[in-house]
This record gives structure tokens, sequence and C-alpha cells, in this order.
């Protein structure tokens, strides 16, 4: 759907690497352009036409975003440069002052490096332990499991919503749920979640949500990061700087202001925030509900065309989600992709920053086809008969 707002789908690219970063439609890049040529200005620093304006923008997205994930309060969304920076927030900031040695922590090995790495650090730090809650044979998150991993030192449960490489979605709902009546922190990685179906914060009883613009439409360099009011507000800043503060004295006297600002430090990525207001903005003329049932219905078709090969190695066929992972066998993932390069489809291939998952899929690398709204079946039919060609592999790649 609206393949006409993406200007690079008319070079007869299929372009299935949207788990990595999306494609711009034409209003978003037209909105940062229009900042740049129009009404250039910092934020909140003005007072002049321009910077009102700029302010009046920068505030306004905030508030689509409030909206778009149903959070409580506009002072709840700080916008950052997008997952792993706000991931790296809550550790750093929040968990490491109140976290202490022993406290545990529940993760799972289909974690993206940005919502382990921060708490191996921390593991370092302050002694806390890292638990893995076990996936089961398809490699998705059981509530059973769940339970069973939490013990009275568990503190936080940190996990995707949607995973990048298997595209499983987790059952947020009962693990908030569950942390609610347990006191435990829930922290939710929503970088693959957040631009595919609708968020809601609340009903979820959400701690921390964490995700990044350039994934659902928007611009690189911005993100969000969620928090409860109560939570956030006793975030620690790990930026300090020009903005945040309301006065700062030589003899070491500082003040702070309120959220959102204190976990705002130096001028804002301004463009990359009207650019993920105006992407907001389309997503939601289209509808999510729509773009989710869409994306599943692309996979589906997917997952019936690969059977058709008999050489593929589908890793997710019966997860949910709108993503692939696969193989051709007996060849490396890194060869498909650039043997797919030759048909202008782009697929991602490698461990996916998903390094440990390997111990659970019993294997390095894989193929990844991630959709979006403007695929079609079309270029999936135009990959499977690159796939059924596969025999020339070798010629093309070496
Ligand atoms: N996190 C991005 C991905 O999964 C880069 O591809």
């Amino acid at each position: 759907m609206n393949r006409e707002d993406f200007k690079i789908l008319d070079t007869n690219l299929v372009y299935f690497d949207n788990g990595a970063t999306t494609l711009k439609p034409a209003q978003v890049v037209d909105s940062i352009v229009d900042y740049y040529t129009n009404y250039t200005a910092n934020a909140h620093r003005g007072d002049y036409d321009n910077s009102l304006k700029v302010d009046m923008m920068y505030e306004g997205v905030r508030d689509k975003v409030k909206k778009f994930i149903n959070s409580d309060k506009t002072s709840e969304i700080i916008f950052t440069s997008g997952t792993t920076d706000s991931l790296n927030r809550v550790v750093f900031g929040f968990m490491k002052y109140h976290l202490s040695k022993g406290d545990e922590v529940l993760i799972t090995k289909a974690e993206h490096a940005s919502n382990v790495l921060p708490w191996l650090e921390l593991e370092k730090e302050l002694g806390i332990i890292v638990k893995y809650i076990p996936l089961n044979e398809q490699n998705i998150v059981l509530m059973e499991n769940v339970k069973n991993s939490i013990t009275e030192h568990t503190k936080v449960i940190s996990l995707a919503h949607v995973t990048n490489v298997l595209g499983d979605t987790r059952p947020i709902e009962e693990i908030g749920k569950l942390c609610k009546e347990k006191n435990i922190y829930f922290v939710v990685d929503g970088a693959q979640s957040v631009p595919h179906m609708k968020t809601d914060v609340q009903k979820n009883n959400i701690d921390f949500l964490a995700f990044s613009a350039h994934k659902m439409l928007g611009p690189t360099g911005v993100g969000v990061l969620y928090g409860k009011y109560e939570l956030l507000d006793e975030l620690k800043p790990t930026i300090v700087g020009g903005g945040m503060n309301s006065l700062f004295e030589a003899d070491g006297m500082v003040e702070y202001k309120m959220l959102p600002t204190r976990l705002e430090a130096g001028t804002p990525n301004i463009a990359g925030v009207i650019g993920l207001g105006r992407a907001i903005d389309y997503l939601l003329e289209i509808g999510m509900d729509k773009i989710h049932d869409y994306e599943i219905e692309l996979k589906k078709y997917l997952i019936k065309r690969l059977e058709e090969i008999p050489d593929i190695i589908v890793y997710n066929k019966n997860i949910e989600g709108a993503t692939v992972a696969f193989n051709i066998d007996k060849v490396f993932a890194q060869d498909t992709a650039v043997y797919l390069n030759h048909y202008h489809i782009c697929v991602r291939a490698g461990n996916h920053c998903a390094k440990i998952l390997k111990d659970e899929l019993h294997v390095k690398n894989t193929c990844r086809i991630s959709f979006c709204l403007y695929n079609t079946k079309e270029e999936i039919d135009r990959l499977i008969n690159a796939l059924k060609n596969s025999k020339d592999i070798f010629n093309i790649v070496l």
C-alpha cells in the first residue's frame, strides 16, 4: 500500500530489510526539509516567531507520541537518539540506583544487543544477576517459563515486545500484570513492535518503553523513552548540559528542570522529532490494525511460497509475526543476501545483533525478511523466482 509515497521503489528495488530501517515516505522527508528550509531555529530558547513555531512543533510531537502509545502524560515522553540510547538510560540512569548486588534481571537469549549488553555491564558493575527465561522449542516465550523464572530476587523483566530475528510477539499484557502483582519493573524494547501494531503502555503496565523513529518510517537518530512519571522522575540524567538546568553556581550548586526537559540536555534533534511526528501521522492515517493485518498476510504468503522450494529452511514458520528467518540449505546466509542483491532484492544476513540466539536456534547466521506496509505479494514472487534459480548462486556470488 501507499507505494507512490516511496520514491525509491520506482527504481525496481525490493526492500525487505525493514527490521533494520524502513524507507521514508515523501511526507516525512518533506516535513524535515520544510523545517530546514522555512523555519530553522533552536527549540526552547528563542523569543521570535520561528523559534516559537519550533517549540510548538516539537512539543506537539511529544503529544502525538503520548497518544500513539497511550501514555498518561506528555511529560512521560523523552526524545532520545533511539532505542539503544533509551535502554541505556533506563539501565544506567535508573536501574543502577535502584538495584543492588544479587538482584535478578530476567531477559531471554533472543534479545537484541541493546537489551543485553547494558544489563551485562550492570552485572559487572553492581553484581546484579542476569538470567535468561528459557524459550520453548519454537524459541518463543511462554508465560509458564516466565513464572518459573521469577524468584524472590527478581527485580526486573526486560523483553522485546516483538523480537528482531524471529518476529514473535511476547505476551506482554500478561507479563505486565504479573510484574505489577510481584512488584517487578517491566522494561519493554518496542523497536520492532511500535512500528507495526497498536501500543498501549497503560493497558500493559509497562514501566519503561524504548523505540526508534527510523524503524517506523521516520528519520534516523531519534527515538523515544517512555517511563511512568514517578519512575522517570527518579531517572538521573546520564547527559547534563544546556537546556535541562534551571540554575547553577560556581560553588557547585545545581538545579535541574522538571520532566521532560531534565532528560533532554543540549539542542535536541529537532528535525528528527518533526519527522517522527509526521511518520506517526502517516501511520495513523492508514491505521495500525490495518498495517499489522496486512504484514501478517504477507508473511503467510511468503511462507506458503517458500514451501515450494525444497532447499529452504525456515526457522520461524509457525510464529505469527511479520518477519521470516531462513537459509538455503548448505549456503552461508551472507552469500544468499549477496545473490539476492543481484536481483535488487534487499534482505539482511547475519546474526542481526541477537548474538546469543544461536544457543537456542543452533544456527549462527540467517537471512531475514522483515516486512513493511509498502511490500507486496508481487515482490515476494520476485524473491521466490530468484530463490528458485539459486543453483546459480556460486556463479553469481563468487
Ligand atoms: N536492530 C536492527 C535489526 O534488527 C538493526 O536489523
